[in-house]
């Protein structure tokens, strides 16, 4: 793991304790409704089988996933273990333990198969993860072809009134509160990580180029945060001219399509 990570880790790490109570705050609450549209978006009336909630911090986005659907089995996954301490007592408490699990692992070294998920999900974590070209390959190599990856991030809303307004208090309203109440400059590091990261156009573009097809986004709390959707290429979605890196997903799409 490299020192980029490493310091992630325990950025994380030591703000686990007052995480949840900070997410909710600084957001008004609007993170819970965030991940249950997210939940809902990536579902949509069908049932996955088996679904990777990655980076997932304290379990909240895993814990929508699991309400939202009692057929899907979830993997939790997070590199911080304070945190997944936590998501492995609310996981308990909510009695939701047989169906949906909490695994320690790195986003850039997936510990499993290729094609092993139906859907893939990330809310607010892929920021964190350097390269982010890296994770996105990754995804793709662990989700079926034709299989769903939904991401939530947050994002800068475009010019105006909002814009100024929204940057004021995420720029500096927010990462004071933040380290008065965790007593870290992590959410300075927040600011910083969402103004670096693509804004919804740019990874969009990003995502086509790493193995998805029909991204698409749109824009949460007038475009604070963005919905991401796309889907892993099947055979039938590559171009004539793209090598032959085939895969073969047995969904209506991919009928009739030779691997090569
Ligand atoms: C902002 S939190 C998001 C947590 C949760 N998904 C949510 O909705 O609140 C980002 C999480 O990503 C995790 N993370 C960052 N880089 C990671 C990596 N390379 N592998 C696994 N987890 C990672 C961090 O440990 C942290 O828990």
């Amino acid at each position: 793991m490299d020192r980029h990570a490493q310091t992630i880790r325990n950025m994380f790490s030591s703000v686990a304790s007052r995480y949840d109570l900070l997410n909710h705050l600084l957001s008004l609450d609007l993170d819970r409704r965030w991940r249950r549209k997210a939940a809902a978006v990536a579902f949509n009336g069908r049932t996955p089988a088996l679904v990777l909630d990655l980076c997932a911090g304290t379990g909240d986005m895993a814990l929508a996933l699991a309400r939202q659907c009692d057929g899907a089995k979830i993997i939790a996954l997070d590199f911080a273990r304070p945190m997944l301490e936590r998501a492995r007592a609310k996981i308990n408490e909510a009695g939701l333990a047989d169906r949906l699990v909490a695994i320690c692992g790195d986003a850039l070294r997936l510990p499993f198969a290729d094609h092993s998920f139906d859907l893939l999900t990330v809310a607010f974590g892929l920021r964190n993860v350097s390269p982010i070209e890296a994770a996105l390959r990754e995804a793709a190599r662990v989700v079926r072809p034709g299989g769903q990856m939904v991401i939530l991030e947050f994002a800068l809303p475009p010019r105006g009134l909002w814009r100024r307004l929204y940057g004021f208090y995420f720029f500096h309203i927010l990462p004071m509160i933040g380290r008065w109440i965790s007593g870290t400059s992590a959410y300075a590091y927040l600011a910083e990580s969402v103004a670096l990261f693509p804004q919804p156009d740019g990874f969009r573009q990003l995502l086509a180029e790493h193995g998805f097809v029909n991204a698409q986004w749109r824009p949460l709390a007038c475009g604070a945060v963005a919905l991401h959707t796309a889907s892993v290429a099947c055979v039938s979605d590559r171009a004539p001219d793209q090598p032959a890196q085939v895969r073969r997903c047995g969904a209506p799409c991919c009928q009739g399509s030779v691997a090569r």
